[in-house]
C-alpha cells in the first residue's frame, strides 16, 4: 500500500496521527495490540494498516482469510474512558464506516447483518472485531480490527468460504485500489467513533435504516452455549437483537447469527 496515495484521500486528525503503513504482517489487531502495550493512552487513534496478514483473526477464534493485495486490514488502537457496557456499539463504527466507504468509492450497496459483517448481495464482504483489555470496568486499551474484501475472485476464497464470501470486485464489478478504499473508510470512520464513545444510542439510531435483516425472517442464533432458531424481529436501540421463538421474544445482546433459507 502506498501511504502517500492513502494520504491524498484521508486527512489525519486524532484518528491517523500513528500511521503505520505494513506489507505482511501477523496480525495488525496484534501490531495494534503492541502499540497500547507500549504507549498505554497515547496510542489512542493509531491506525495500522497492512497489505495482507499471515495469521487474521475474526469473531470467536475463526480464521480471517487475508491474502496479500486483495483486501484491506486495519486496526485502530483506542483508549476509551468510557465503561465496558457503553463501548459494546463500537463494532457498529466499524460496520457503518465500512457500508458508507463502499456506497462512496464503490458505488456499491451494502446492508448490516448483526452483529457487525457487512454484506453485498447476501454475502460478507467486511467483518469487524474488538478487542480489549478490562481493568475492572475500565479499559486499559482497545483494539479495532477491520477487514473487507475488496478484489477477491470467487475462486480465491477458501472453498469453505466460498458460498458466504464475496468482494468489492465479485459483487459490485468495480476494482477499487487499496488506498482509495482505506482513505474512504478512515475518513468515515472517524467520526462514526467519536458518536460512538461519545454517544452509543446515536451511533446505533445512524445504523439502524441499513440492517439488511427482513422482518420474520428465520435465524440461528449461537449466543454463548445458547443455540436456537426464531425469527427477525428488530435490533433494538441498545444494540440487541431481538428474535421471537415458541417461548416469546428474546433479546440477544452478544453473538452470532445464521440467515436460514428456509423456515426450520
Ligand atoms: C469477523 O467477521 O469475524 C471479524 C473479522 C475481522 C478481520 C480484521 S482484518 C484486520 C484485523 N486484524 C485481524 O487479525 N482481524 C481484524
Amino acid at each position: 500500500m502506498d501511504r502517500e496515495r492513502l494520504l491524498q484521500g484521508f486527512i489525519p486528525t486524532w484518528l491517523g496521527r500513528t500511521l503505520e503503513v505494513h506489507g505482511i504482517l501477523s496480525s495488525t489487531n496484534d501490531r495494534a495490540r503492541e502499540l497500547l502495550d507500549q504507549l498505554g493512552p497515547e496510542a489512542h487513534g493509531a491506525v495500522i494498516l497492512a497489505d495482507g496478514q499471515r495469521s487474521g483473526r475474526g469473531r470467536f477464534g475463526r480464521h480471517w482469510h487475508s491474502p496479500p493485495g486483495l483486501g484491506l486490514a486495519l486496526s485502530v488502537a483506542l483508549w476509551p474512558s468510557a465503561a465496558a457496557d457503553e463501548l459494546a456499539c463500537l463494532p457498529v463504527a466499524g460496520s457503518l464506516a465500512v457500508l458508507r466507504a463502499l456506497q462512496s468509492a464503490a458505488g456499491a450497496s451494502p446492508a448490516l447483518k448483526w452483529p457487525n459483517d457487512v454484506q453485498l448481495d447476501g454475502r460478507k464482504v467486511a467483518g469487524v472485531l474488538l478487542e480489549g483489555r478490562w481493568n475492572g470496568e475500565a479499559s486499559a486499551g482497545l483494539v479495532l480490527g477491520i477487514g473487507v474484501n475488496l478484489t477477491h475472485r470467487p475462486e480465491d476464497f477458501p472453498p469453505e468460504l466460498r458460498e458466504a464470501s464475496t468482494s468489492v470486485l465479485a459483487s459490485s464489478g468495480r476494482e477499487i485500489a487499496v488506498e482509495e478504499a482505506a482513505a474512504a473508510l478512515l475518513t468515515e470512520l472517524a467520526p462514526l467513533l467519536e458518536l460512538g464513545l461519545d454517544r452509543p444510542r446515536a451511533l446505533l439510531e445512524a445504523a439502524s435504516p441499513h440492517w439488511g435483516h427482513r422482518k420474520g425472517e428465520w435465524l440461528e442464533v449461537s449466543a454463548g452455549d445458547d443455540r436456537f432458531r426464531g425469527r427477525f424481529v428488530r435490533v433494538a436501540q441498545d444494540g440487541a437483537l431481538v428474535v421471537r421463538t415458541g417461548d416469546g421474544e428474546r433479546n440477544v445482546r452478544f453473538g452470532d447469527v445464521t440467515r436460514l433459507r428456509r423456515a426450520p
